[in-house]
C-alpha cells in the first residue's frame, strides 16, 4: 500500500496543531474523540497541548464494514460527562461526506457547551455532502480510501504508523 502521509509528517503536523490549540484554549479544553479511529490522533494531540486537557469519548456508527457510508448515523456510546458551559473540541480522524460530524455537532450543540469546534487529522473536501466547519485540519487529502494511524478497513490496519492508500477493493 502506497504511503500518503509518513509517520514523521504526522508527528510534526500533530505537534503544530497541539501548539495552536494550546494557544487558543489557555484555560483548558475537553477533547471529545470519536471512537474508534480518532483514538490514536487523540493520544498524540493531547500530549502536544500545553494547557489543561480533559478527554472523553463518543461512539458513532455510520459505516458498515465497507468503504461507503450508509448515510445512517447513530449514537453508539455517549459521553461520560456533561458539557454545558464547557469548551469542547471534537477530535476526529477524517471528515469524508460530513454526515457523521454534521449529526454529532447537532447532538452536542443541544447540550449547550460554551464553545464547540472540530479538529480533524484528515479532510477529503471533495466528498462532502453535508456542511461541516472544521477549525483545525491536519491534512487535506484527495478522494482516496486511506488506512493507518487509527483508520481502518473492516477493522484492519488501524495500527499502521503511516497513512496509506488502500487500492483495489470496491467502494
Ligand atoms: P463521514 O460521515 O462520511 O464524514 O465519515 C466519517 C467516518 O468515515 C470517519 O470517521 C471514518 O471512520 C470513516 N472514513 C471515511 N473515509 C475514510 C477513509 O478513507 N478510510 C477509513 N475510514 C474512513
Ligand atoms: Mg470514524
Amino acid at each position: 500500500m502506497r504511503v500518503l502521509v509518513p509517520a514523521e509528517r504526522i508527528r510534526e503536523r500533530v505537534r503544530e496543531m497541539g501548539a495552536e490549540i494550546g494557544r487558543d484554549y489557555p484555560e483548558g479544553v475537553l477533547l471529545v474523540a470519536i471512537l474508534k479511529g480518532a483514538c490514536f490522533f487523540l493520544a498524540d494531540l493531547a500530549r502536544a497541548i500545553a494547557g489543561p486537557v480533559r478527554i472523553d469519548f463518543i461512539g458513532i456508527s455510520s459505516y458498515g464494514r465497507g468503504k461507503t457510508s450508509s448515510g445512517e448515523v447513530k449514537l453508539a456510546k455517549d459521553l461520560d460527562t456533561a458539557i454545558d458551559g464547557v469548551d469542547v473540541l471534537v477530535v476526529e480522524d477524517i471528515v469524508d461526506s460530513g454526515i457523521t460530524l454534521n449529526y454529532l455537532m447537532e447532538v452536542l450543540r443541544q447540550r449547550r457547551p460554551r464553545s464547540l469546534r472540530i479538529a480533524a487529522l484528515l479532510d477529503k473536501p471533495e466528498r462532502r455532502v453535508r456542511p461541516v466547519e472544521v477549525a483545525y485540519v491536519g491534512f487535506q487529502i484527495p478522494d482516496e480510501f486511506v488506512v493507518g494511524y487509527g483508520l481502518d478497513y473492516a477493522e484492519q490496519y488501524r495500527n499502521l504508523p503511516d497513512i496509506r492508500v488502500l487500492e483495489g477493493a470496491a467502494k
